[in-house]
């Protein structure tokens, strides 16, 4: 939820006496695009993008101005140190860079740019700001956590007057070839260039200088420091030293600061990632022309009321890193910068043989990444997988945290559930029409006017008494808490707060005061590890009374969101703990808070050590590490049903997998048949929560006439049945950053005819292949099929007639989804239906075997209790289960020898979970004859039967072992000859 608005609400009031200022100046209904810069409005964008032409226009008369000194460079330890120098006139002045280029042992290079006076701190800042005088160096604070080790092994090739070659990574399969004037980075795998910065020549780092006071001059004619090599339109000043939007002037005490650079990827067709935009996974090109946009990709987290589709236009988080992908090649860039960024893309096609111009001819995606401030700092990654790349990403930025079992069931939320009463009442509908959900969440307007950590004690009398009864079937209740604190005395919070001296500043260093829901508030400066701190004391069960184990949290408008500061947030002059301005840490402002929440959780009362489960609306590399995420303030429209996958599926290839969008949309009432398809489409979104807007008709599930109830009802059920192959995909991107749904360039980097498709994808390694319906009246499926495996539907077992790199259409009327199983998987299943996940933690299993081309199947099942981190010291289960041939064999993944880890409360209890049916689709016609097999556990042989069902009518063959009655924890295997 939500952004500036207004409604018929009492808190509109204030609202409306702000909002006539702003609002009624600019009456459009649909989103504020005009609320947020274009490239054009914004200082330094206009200026790299002036740059970048004016460079282009000189062709390869162009001379960059930047040049390593050869004298200085040294390379020790697997790092090159150098300075690289800046030419800004035509007299041989010169601004020293710090050049760093570290290789790692992952085979992850890293190239560092700083400013050499600005480290020394030999600069003057304006308006006596009392801001850093360094660039923003702490984004690695915040966003890694490892992989940082340098490879020592990592060894000069060459080394000449005009730059240097080091081999690195693994079998030295690696180059960087580094020219010294202009200054480039050639990064190459086994000989061939796939990466190069500065490949264009729009590198630019603009160096601090001193503000002149010039007398007044003509118009157009240049500044005052004679003429330099840079051209001239990057030498604007117009918004150097202020600059002015919306109605809000940013003071820039340190002036013009940008850091840009091209990276181009050679070879390269489709570049995927820079999460969070709307519009296709493979990025499009933004500088105009036929179906591309006009506007660089944007990363300037923002509370966009009412966001548009298919659109550049930054939204609520940023994560700077892209892969490109071209057929069996995968590489990546990292841009680890936390100030205001936009990324223009362009694709031009380059001969081989220039007198071939076509034949053969490759093409190549060039990239501009340019930031208002703080250091250049980029990673680089050769792969040559997808999985390569996300493996080398996530061990520097972390992976997904094990989530809670409970949170990747189904949440019910609005804005707002009203009273306990409320929520008590909805809770027993759920059950009363046997639809299971796991969590129940309160929006604003629980709080007594606004004040987090309080209760509107009027309608929430008893919260505990309601926390029990959720706690009564294992469910769960999730809290809204926002960064922005009421401002008004008497309330403990705000007090402590300003007198601990832990709120956000404003440049003259006094507490800032913005508008958010509870008017006048100040905004917690989560950089501040005393902030943190403190944040962590208000969750203690003593003192945000009414909560309990059960109850959970939710961080919304941590961008942060400011109604009435400029595009919706903070001034950028505004001052951080550390000194640093608003501007330097924006994008990973809202990722502190999460941060703060996150400790605050994982422990709320002495002894406890507990996974915490935060949502946040806010993100940035490394968020993935707290919690899950959703897309926002999205729509009930079939658009905003379409969108949402390709949107998910970016943050799954950038790291931050646990993923969602509103089900139902927020804005609007959805009609029936789009709120069924939302369900059976959020049924594969790795975070799955239903939410409405305040002036949205009440939609649970329950309240819906037939069909459309059992139609949602089926979706949920669904859900809850595949939780087990959910939990362990998530186990998986939790070891090695792996996408929980993966699209088909990831799951098949030799299948070019995928690498565009993203609106289907496969859940975790299940062999599960979901095309969810997202459009009006729409009662068949084209799902493209990305290998030579055979596929069957999931529900009935037809066999589809497919071939690699086709489409194969199947029916889905309303009432189903269209999901194909591949053959060769084996993924583990639950078929009870209960009310909650946690009444199903002691459930027995079902196996399904989908026997693939070559008679094989293999799959795994990872398991643990779900809620603590004993996990971390051996209490867990993980089988990989086997078809090879004619045996079928449960056994410990890894080889992994679990009988000396000393059992557990919950490793006992899970001890006598077992494997209820084993079923093998596409069963070999030789099993017809059996009526029985013996399945071996433990030197102890039982017979089982067999039930074999021939193929007909399109059906595969099938065959269910029945009452197996094997341990799931134990070995077993079960011979077929
Ligand atoms: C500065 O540049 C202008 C335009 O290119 C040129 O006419 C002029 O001679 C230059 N002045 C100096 C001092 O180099
Ligand atoms: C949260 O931030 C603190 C302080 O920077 C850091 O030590 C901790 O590792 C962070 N937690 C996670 C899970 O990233």
């Amino acid at each position: 939820m939500a952004t500036l608005r207004f409604s018929s609400r009492p808190w509109a009031a204030f609202l409306f006496v702000l909002g006539l200022i702003c609002v009624l100046l600019s009456p459009a209904v649909a989103v504020k695009e005009n609320d947020f810069k274009k490239c054009e409005q914004s200082g330094f964008c206009k200026r790299n993008r002036a740059y970048a032409d004016n460079v282009a226009s000189h062709g390869s008369a162009w001379a960059s101005p930047y040049k390593v000194l050869p004298e200085q460079v040294s390379f020790k330890d697997g790092s090159l140190n150098a300075i690289v120098l800046k030419a800004i006139d035509d007299q041989g002045a010169t601004v020293e860079l710090p050049l760093t280029v570290s290789f790692l042992k992952s085979g992850t290079a890293r190239v560092t740019v700083d400013e050499k006076l600005r480290q020394q701190k030999s600069i003057e800042l304006r308006h006596g700001s009392q801001a850093r005088k360094e660039r923003y160096n702490e984004a690695e604070g915040w966003a890694i956590v490892g992989g940082l080790d340098v490879d020592s092994e990592a060894t000069i090739a060459s080394q000449g007057d005009a730059g240097i070659k080091i081999t690195y990574g693994p079998n030295a399969a690696f180059e960087a070839d580094i020219t010294y004037s202009p200054f480039t980075v050639a990064f190459k795998r086994d000989g061939v260039t796939q990466v190069k910065l500065n490949d264009r020549g729009f590198m630019n780092m603009e160096h601090w200088r001193p503000k002149l006071e010039k007398t007044t001059k003509p118009e157009g004619e240049e500044s005052g420091e004679g003429n330099t090599s840079e051209p001239a339109p990057s030498n604007d000043e117009s918004t150097w030293w202020d600059e002015t939007f919306g109605g809000n002037t940013d003071s820039k005490p340190r002036g013009p600061e940008s850091v840009a650079l091209d990276i181009t990827f050679h070879g390269y067709e489709h570049v995927y990632g820079i999460p969070e935009h709307t519009g296709p996974m493979s990025l499009r090109e933004t500088r105009g022309g036929e179906g591309n946009f006009e506007e660089p990709y944007r990363l300037y987290n923002s509370d966009v009321f009412e966001y548009i589709l298919n659109s550049p236009m930054t939204l609520y988080g940023a994560i700077p890193f892209m892969q490109a992908q071209r057929k069996d090649s995968t590489v990546g860039v990292f841009w680890l910068n936390a100030a205001e960024t936009w990324v223009d893309i362009t694709k031009a096609k380059e001969a081989k043989n220039p007198l071939a111009l076509g034949i053969g001819a490759k093409t190549n995606t060039h990239t501009h990444w340019i930031s208002e401030s703080g250091l250049m700092d980029i990673f680089v990654f050769l792969g040559p997988s997808p999985r390569d790349v996300l493996k080398s990403y996530t061990e520097l930025t972390g992976t997904t945290a094990m989530p809670q079992e409970f949170a990747i069931g189904y949440h019910q939320c609005r804005w707002n559930y009203v009273s306990d009463d409320d929520v008590k009442e909805v809770d027993r509908k759920f059950d009363k029409f046997n639809i299971p959900y796991d969590v129940i969440w309160l929006d604003i307007e629980y709080t007594d006017d606004k004040k987090y950590f309080t209760w509107q004690s009027d309608m929430f009398k008893d919260p505990i008494s309601m926390g029990e009864q959720l706690d009564a079937h294992g469910r769960k209740l999730v809290t809204i808490i926002d960064p922005h604190i009421k401002n008004v005395g008497g309330y403990h919070v705000s007090d402590e707060l300003k007198s601990k001296g832990l709120a956000v500043k404003n440049k003259e260093g006094k507490d800032f005061d913005g508008w958010c829901w509870p008017g006048s508030s100040h905004w917690i400066d989560a950089f501040n590890p005393a902030a943190i701190e403190w944040w962590t004391s208000l969750f203690k069960y003593a003192s945000f009374k009414g909560t309990m184990k059960n109850t959970f949290v939710w961080n919304d408008m941590n961008e942060p969101s400011v109604f009435n500061g400029p595009e919706v947030t903070m001034p950028k002059d505004n001052l951080h703990h550390g000194g640093w301005e608003h501007r330097d840490v924006h994008n990973i402002n809202g990722m502190t808070f999460h941060n703060a929440t996150y400790t605050a959780l994982l422990s709320r009362e002495k002894g406890e050590l507990r996974r915490p489960f935060v949502l946040t609306r806010s993100f940035y590399s490394g968020s993935q590490r707290l919690g899950a995420m959703w897309t926002g303030d999205n729509q009930a429209s079939w658009e905003h049903l379409g969108a949402a996958v390709p949107m998910i599926l970016a943050q799954g290839i950038s790291g931050f997998p646990f993923a969602g969008a509103d089900v139902g949309g927020f804005f609007g009432n959805p009609e029936l048949d789009l709120q069924a398809r939302w369900f059976q489409a959020g049924a594969f979104y790795p975070f799955f929560r239903g939410h409405a807007h305040i002036d949205a008709r009440r939609r649970e599930p329950y309240l819906l006439a037939e069909p459309h109830r059992s139609i949602i009802t089926a979706a949920l059920r669904l859900r809850y049945a595949l939780l087990p192959a959910w939990y362990t995909a998530f186990f998986h991107a939790n070891q090695d950053g792996s996408p929980i749904v993966r699209p088909m360039y990831w799951t098949h980097p030799s299948e070019e005819a995928g690498f565009d498709i993203d609106d289907q994808f496969f859940v975790g390694s299940t062999g599960l292949l979901v095309k969810p319906v997202v459009e009006k009246d729409k009662t068949s499926a084209d799902i493209f099929i990305p290998d030579d495996e055979l596929y069957f539907d999931y529900f009935t077992y037809k066999k589809l007639a497919t071939h690699k790199g086709k489409h194969v259409t199947v029916d889905a009327p309303l009432e189903s989804i269209p999901v194909l199983m591949r053959g060769g998987h084996i993924f583990p299943r639950r078929d009870i239906p209960r009310r909650s996940s946690q009444l199903m933690k002691f459930d027995d299993y079902t196996l399904v075997v989908v026997i693939g081309k070559d008679g094989k199947a293999e799959g795994e099942l990872y398991v643990d209790d779900g809620d603590s981190f004993d996990y971390e010291s051996g209490q867990f289960v993980h089988k990989t289960f086997t078809l090879d041939g004619s045996t079928f064999t449960s056994a410990n993944a890894g080889g992994r020898d679990a009988s000396s880890v000393k059992k557990g409360s919950w490793l006992k209890q899970f001890d006598n979970v077992a494997v209820d049916k084993i079923i093998f689709v596409n069963a070999p016609s030789k099993w017809s004859s059996k009526k029985e097999v013996e399945i071996e556990s433990g030197g102890n042989k039982t017979p089982v039967s067999l039930d074999f069902h021939k193929a007909e009518g399109g059906r595969a063959a099938f065959a269910v072992l029945g009452r197996v009655g094997a341990k799931i924890s134990a070995d077993f295997s079960v011979d077929f000859s």
